[in-house]
């Protein structure tokens, strides 16, 4: 018999050493290793030197054959089943994760609710909040009247009993997964054994019975979805919920999918009654844009099939500082710091010595190149204290000598901006010259950031937008 051996496990990144170590040299985590005991494989599976002394045959099919479809489960929350690419798939695993008290109770009970309204009792199971603490909420969210079938339970051996059948309900919620624990290891819950065991048998009866599986993950404090990476390998969708604290807007995006697009946000707004869905995110984000102040520029964005325009705000200020600060909120500071010596090595816009702080507004994180422009024309107007050109709009990549490129969905991204009332567009020049909106926005090229720098603090830009002449 193997001897039971112990080893340590970071609980950060889940790499496993013999040793105890201050630090992972995984992932760099101080004091993340745990001592766990090892396991056998699970269903205790030993390989032996003769691989044909046990398992059975494997029978191989084509790549066409009968396959029955797949009908979704959709919540008729739109914004929430666009996310998950049209609805929830039977046999399937989603993991949901998010910082701590952003919503994500609120959104999956929602989510049951409206899905036992159309006719599937669905599971709720909180292994965090007794009973009386959903009921209440669920009053609060005016659902208590809602077939749902709620539980608070925290072992993986009773979820399974009570799932494993044929009957099980169509889609079972776990909220959360660092709450359950499997009683044959003796790790404690949350730790990565138990994250991993708990939720490889959960996942392995709802692909048997073909239910959805909704798990719950926490972010550590980083906003990685806290416990082993492996777990985002188990499950067949990723889905974060974030959004910034002060902030009503919460962001459900989807950051792997195996049944869709993985670009897709839904956005939700936090009120009383709970999360309500908004249908026109680009208002919500400009409701407090002011055109008339320096510093700030709308980015005509695009997430996943969507448009959204979004303010972007920076502040340069001298800097008392021998390394000025760099703070951004909601970009990617790698990307702002190229930006930044793009206008200085290019354009000759020197920020050295200078603080600069840069802002998405309205809590959205952005991960498109395509807002680079809309990055440096804050700066650019920040930085001489002039306004960008009211009423505009922009979008383009930023390439290191200074051209801008262009962008995808470049039509998408100004209807939406003629849509919302823009009048000037300052967009990459459209190579493909295709038939681009007619008449509504005036367009300005824009070749180099040069051409940017120097609109920006002429500060007549306008007069030099031409309209494209009509086709
Ligand atoms: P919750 O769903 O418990 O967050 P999580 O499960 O991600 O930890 O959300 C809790 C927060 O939401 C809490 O700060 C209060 C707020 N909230 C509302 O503003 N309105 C509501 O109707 C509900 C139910 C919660
Ligand atoms: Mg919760």
């Amino acid at each position: 018999m193997a001897k039971s051996q112990a080893h340590y496990v970071c609980q950060s990144c889940g790499a496993s050493y013999p040793k105890w170590n201050g630090r992972c040299e995984n992932c760099g985590e101080w004091n993340s290793l745990q001592e766990e005991a090892r396991t056998s494989t699970p269903g205790g599976m030993k390989v032996k030197g003769n691989a044909n002394s046990s398992g059975q045959q494997i029978a191989f099919v084509g790549l066409e054959g009968q396959t029955s479809k797949t009908d979704r489960r959709v919540t008729r929350i739109a914004e929430f089943d666009r996310v998950t690419g049209g609805g929830l798939v039977p046999g399937s695993a989603v993991l949901v994760g998010g910082d701590p008290g952003i919503g994500k109770s609120t959104l999956l009970l929602q989510a049951v609710a409206a899905l036992a309204r159309n006719g599937a009792a669905c599971a709720y199971i909180s292994g965090e909040e007794a009973v009386d603490q959903v009921r209440l909420r669920a009053a609060r969210l005016g659902l208590a009247a809602a077939d749902v079938l709620l539980a608070s339970a925290t072992s993986v051996r009773d979820l399974v009993a009570t799932l494993d059948r044929a009957d099980a309900p169509p889609v079972v919620v776990i909220d959360s997964i660092q709450t359950m624990y499997v009683d044959n290891l003796e790790s404690a819950p949350g730790t990565v054994a138990q994250v991993r065991a708990s939720a490889h048998e959960l996942i392995r009866v709802a692909k048997q019975r073909g239910f959805c599986l909704l798990l719950v993950g926490h972010v550590t404090k980083e906003g990685a979805l806290a416990g082993p990476k492996v777990l985002e390998h188990m499950v067949d969708a990723v889905l974060t919920f974030e959004g910034e604290r002060g902030h009503q807007f919460r962001i459900l995006r989807a950051v792997k999918n195996r049944f869709g697009a993985t670009d897709e946000i839904g956005v939700f707004e936090m009120t009383d009654g709970g999360l309500t869905e908004v249908a026109n995110p680009s208002a919500l984000f400009l409701a407090d844009h002011n055109g008339e102040v320096s510093g700030a520029s709308v980015f005509a964005g695009v997430e996943g099939t969507r448009p959204v325009l979004v303010e972007i705000q920076a502040l340069v200020s001298p800097s008392p500082l021998g390394t000025p600060r760099r703070a951004v909120i909601g970009w990617d500071s790698g990307r702002l710091a190229m930006v930044l010596a793009v206008l200085e090595a290019r354009c000759g816009v020197s920020l050295a010595g200078k603080d600069v702080y840069l802002n998405v507004a309205g809590g959205l994180r952005i991960s498109e190149p395509a807002a680079d422009l809309a990055v440096a024309a804050a700066l650019i107007s920040a930085a001489c204290d002039r306004p960008v050109p009211d009423h505009s709009v922009l979008f383009g990549e930023i390439g290191l000598s200074g051209e801008i490129r262009a962008v995808s969905q470049g039509d998408q991204r100004l209807k939406e901006a003629s849509k919302l009332g823009f009048k000037h567009a300052f967009v990459p020049v459209n190579r493909s010259k295709k038939a681009r909106l007619n008449g509504k926005l005036t367009l300005q090229e824009v070749a180099h950031l040069q051409d940017l720098v120097a609109s920006i603090a002429a500060g007549g830009a306008r007069d030099r937008l031409q309209p494209e002449p009509s086709q």
